[in-house]
């Protein structure tokens, strides 16, 4: 009689078959199932010596191979494949069993699926894993969502594959639903805006040093061994060093300067803006990567005037590196703050309830952000689970207070030399807007009631207000 299965993987493209592998590394029976049987006996066939597989080559023997409560996990495209798959699975299920959509889809989509299957007596649960191919295979970092009951019995075997650091586990359960999702969405939108930092910083030191890209690879192994220690920094140098075997060039210099993206970024932004949270690194880097892809219009606007990238000389040279390392940490601490308050919005919307110190800890192993710095995010919260931001917790406060004059003579060169730094200096202009006593919005109101009589308060009186701007007295009254 074959062992039953503890949990099932369809979907065996290489993040399915490595989270497959994984599992089964970890002394779990594992079934297997794909749309086309070949992927599912060439696993077998090359990794069955790592552990107990049950290969299945229909969605009833699949079933069948799986223990009480079956849990699947499906590893196909977001969208309508997903869809396809939980209807292909669902009707075979009974109460009580679990599926776990380990894609990035979008957290509306789960926040659905999750609803309707509930229904069906059914548990769904959207997880966000980070870490790449690599990271599904060696420990990736796991945001699952779903019922507290479904995490039960599946938490544990998740948190088995999940990467470690001291000891625990980067893999919590995030909250009901959509949670897991949402916050690998923001995950990936921090992703975004941490890159985009680094690559301004690349973009710095390139045209203000006219340092030469395995030098700045250089600049970034040191800041890689500091408060800036990251996997992000550490590819960047790795990327940088990297010489084109065909042409004998730097490589970064041979690939073309138009930025992708699959969307999740863009989803961040999105969400961002239909919750009012001010995520401007990110959206800035969403932006930076959608302009990178104007090849067109930049053809036609690369005449424009502008100064030159004359390299800086003397002492602002001496101190330029420096600079940008304070520049790039005070940056990188405003656009997570950002993302933080953006979990924070989402939870209290949709009523999660998220551990925001949970969540950093989770993201210090296995993801894409993973980084010291996250102990430093994961201590802040558990020290003030309220923090309005990032910005005005301890350490945070005065390492940004301390990189002022740095991070203000970074963006100042940046705009003398023409180097644009959308994200350096959203960010930099965030900070100053949450420092100002009044911002200009006072104008702003006065010009929306003016031709539009949307009305305004006062900061002297409650109330809502109009004035009759079409009069000469231009009385006010009460709106
Ligand atoms: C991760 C990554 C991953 C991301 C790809 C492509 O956490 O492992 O964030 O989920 O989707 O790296 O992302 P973009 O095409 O949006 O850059």
């Amino acid at each position: 009689m074959t062992k039953k299965a503890s949990i099932g993987v369809t979907g065996l493209a290489v993040m399915g078959r490595n989270l497959a592998r994984n599992l089964a590394r970890h002394g779990h029976t594992v079934a297997l199932h794909n749309r086309s049987g070949e992927r599912t006996r060439e696993l077998v066939e090359r990794f069955g010596s790592e552990g107990e597989f049950v290969p299945a080559y229909s969605a009833q023997e699949f079933v069948d191979a799986l223990e009480r409560p079956r849990q699947i996990v499906i590893m196909v495209k977001a969208g309508a494949p997903t869809d396809a798959v939980i209807e292909e699975f669902a009707p075979l299920l009974e109460r009580g069993d679990v599926i776990v959509d380990a894609g990035n889809a979008h957290f509306a989509d789960t926040r659905r699926r999750e609803a309707a299957l509930r229904e069906r007596g059914l548990h769904f649960v959207g997880t966000g894993v980070s870490g790449g191919e690599e990271g599904a295979l060696h420990g990736p970092s796991i945001m699952p969502g779903g019922s507290a009951e479904s995490y039960a019995s599946l938490g544990p075997l998740l948190e088995d594959i999940a990467a470690k650091v001291d000891g625990t586990p980067c893999c919590a359960h995030i909250g009901p639903d959509g949670a897991g999702h949402f916050v690998k969405m923001v995950h990936n939108g921090i992703e975004y805006a941490d890159m985009q930092l680094i690559a301004e910083s690349f973009d710095l030191l390139r045209g203000a040093l006219g340092l030469e890209p395995a030098q700045i690879a250089d600049v970034f192994r040191t800041w890689n061994t500091g408060r800036l220690d990251s996997y992000l920094i550490e590819i960047t140098a790795e990327v940088l060093a990297h010489t084109d075997a065909a042409t004998g060039k730097p490589f970064v210099d041979v690939v073309a300067d138009a930025a992708e993206q699959k969307g999740t970024g863009r989803w961040t932004v999105q969400i961002g803006l239909d919750l009012g949270i001010p995520i401007s690194g990110i959206a800035e880097a969403t932006f930076a990567r959608s302009l990178s892809g104007h090849t067109g219009l930049r053809a036609a606007t690369r005449g424009l005037a502008g100064p030159e990238r004359t390299p800086l000389t003397g002492a602002a040279a001496e101190r330029f590196a420096d600079d940008v390392e304070q520049a790039l940490y005070a940056s990188k601490v405003v656009a997570y703050a950002q993302g933080f308050n953006q979990i924070q919005a989402g939870s209290a919307e949709y009523d999660w309830n998220i551990d925001l110190g949970a969540v950093a800890s989770l993201w210090r192993g296995g993801c894409i952000i993973r980084a010291k710095f996250l102990d430093d995010i994961r201590a802040a919260y558990e020290a003030e689970p309220a923090l309005p931001t990032l910005l005005t917790s301890g350490d945070f406060r005065k390492a940004v207070e301390d990189a002022q004059d740095a991070w203000r003579s970074v963006v100042s060169t940046a705009v003398r030399l023409g180097i644009p730094t959308p994200g350096f200096s959203t960010a930099l202009a965030y900070y100053d807007a949450l420092r100002a006593d009044r911002l200009p919005a006072a104008l702003v109101q006065g010009q929306r009631d003016y031709f539009g009589a949307h009305t305004y308060r006062r900061v002297d009186r409650e109330g809502v207000f109009h004035t009759e701007w079409a009069t000469e007295a231009r009385a006010e009254r009460p709106a």
